[in-house]
């Protein structure tokens, strides 16, 4: 592969010439990732648990070169003033490029949101840091608005009159049952079908049968890493409580077969660290939300190898498809794709250990699971993670989708995984 000067991939192939190479050896690349969901709890987070400078570098040292960062901070991404901020105080700090999402909460801001913001992000039942969602009759002009704007659209899909109202859980299992899988179901029904040129994306969806509800519309979604791996029984105590919550071992086996068979076209992590202190709070009582952006792919890159996932699935999940859906020349190694790469050595295991994360909330629900991390990591060409280290300097830049006119999502465009 020859890189150009302008940080883009020329060609792929052989290269004999060229004034600086570089021979990996056994090792393999990969192009690196994007995370369509992550929470870097900047502006008013504490920079002890997580701020956009640390939360980059840990998508640095995962292998993940472009966040979305959502909205839910303090104050929330509601309107342009606070973005503005926002983009301005990612300059100089972030290890890897970003995209902003904005909450529409405020109809007011929308039209001038959606000429600055990266993408939106709708909350149909409250979470951390928000409290206000849309009437259900609010939603259907909401979303033909949103679709009139061009921005790409992720919703939090879970319908809060599906939960059991009045229930105290006190662990996963009991979670499970306060916010069914029921509540999913009912979020779909509302938002489906989409306005048709709503670009409608759905976060973290829990359920075979969401999967292969919103693959026959062709609308796009994620699975998350915790979701596809732990179920409602894999830790009782609150570091394992995420919304939505952690399902039966038997419906993250369904979600699991439907990610291998190539049925779910995004991987992300919906990073969403919470101080240690925080989480030993009263089960009923502890924040949702647990970190991932920095063990995704490394995770992913191990059951690659034992046989479990096709390369080809995991590059199309976490790599092609998120960058296309924000419409950024990332996730391939093609020519006039930004030389955004990683260097992999499969026979390179190590295991989860907190300590040795760059995250400074300094848990991990997969503590103990065995991981591939990178040992490289370019960004246009030059070298930011070194033997698995962060080595670069903060140049990460906030960017924006840029879509061909007339171009479809990327699940109705493409038909066939791409390969490496
Ligand atoms: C998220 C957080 O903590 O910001 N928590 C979570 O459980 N996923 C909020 C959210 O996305 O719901
Ligand atoms: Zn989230």
């Amino acid at each position: 592969m020859a890189i150009g000067a302008s940080g883009r991939i020329v060609s792929v192939g052989k290269v004999r010439t060229a004034r600086r190479r570089r021979d990996v050896g056994d090792s393999v690349i990969l192009p690196a990732a994007t995370d369509l969901h992550v929470h870097l709890r900047d502006p008013g987070g504490d920079p002890a648990v997580e701020s956009l400078a640390s939360g980059t570098v840990e998508a640095a040292r995962g292998g993940v070169t472009l966040v979305g960062d959502m909205p839910n901070t303090n104050p929330a991404v509601a309107d342009v003033d606070v973005l503005e901020e926002k983009a301005r105080s990612a300059h100089g700090r972030a290890a890897v490029d970003l995209l902003l999402f904005a909450v529409p909460s405020r109809p007011g801001a929308l039209d001038r949101l959606a000429r600055t913001a990266g993408a939106f992000k709708l909350y149909l039942s409250p979470t951390t840091g928000i409290d206000r969602v849309p009437l259900r009759a609010e939603l259907p002009g909401l979303l033909s608005r949103l679709s009139q704007l061009g921005l790409p659209l992720t919703v939090h899909a879970e319908a809060a009159e599906e939960f059991r109202p009045g229930f105290i859980p006190r662990d996963p299992v009991g979670w499970n049952a306060a916010r069914p899988t029921a509540a999913e179901g009912a979020a779909l029904d509302r938002l489906l079908p989409p306005p048709a040129a709503l670009r409608l994306h759905i976060a973290h969806v829990t359920t075979a049968a969401s999967a292969a509800r919103l693959r026959s519309a062709g609308t796009s979604f994620e699975a998350t890493p915790h979701h596809l791996l732990l179920s409602e029984r894999s830790g009782l105590d609150s570091r394992f409580k995420v919304n939505p919550p952690l399902r039966s071992e038997a419906e993250r086996q369904s979600l699991w077969e439907a990610y291998r068979r190539g049925e779910i076209p995004c991987l992300a992590s919906d990073h969403a660290p919470h101080s240690l202190s925080a989480k030993e709070l009263p089960f009923e009582t502890a924040p949702s939300g647990m970190p991932g952006v920095e063990t995704m792919l490394p995770i992913f890159l191990d059951r690659v190898r034992s046989g479990e996932l096709d390369l080809g699935t995991l590059i199309a999940t976490a790599c092609d498809r998120p960058a296309r859906w924000v419409g950024q020349p990332l996730g391939r190694i093609a020519p006039g794709h930004r030389a955004n790469l990683l260097v992999v050595d499969f026979k390179r295991r190590t295991r989860l250990d907190p300590r040795r994360l760059a995250a400074p909330c300094g848990w991990t629900a997969f503590e103990g699971w065995e991981a591939i991390f990178p040992w490289e990591h370019y960004r246009d060409g030059e070298r930011i993670v070194e033997d698995g280290e962060y080595v670069g300097r903060p140049t990460g830049a906030v960017v924006r989708p840029e879509f061909a006119p007339g171009e479809g999502s990327p699940t109705e465009t493409d038909t066939e995984p791409a390969g490496p």
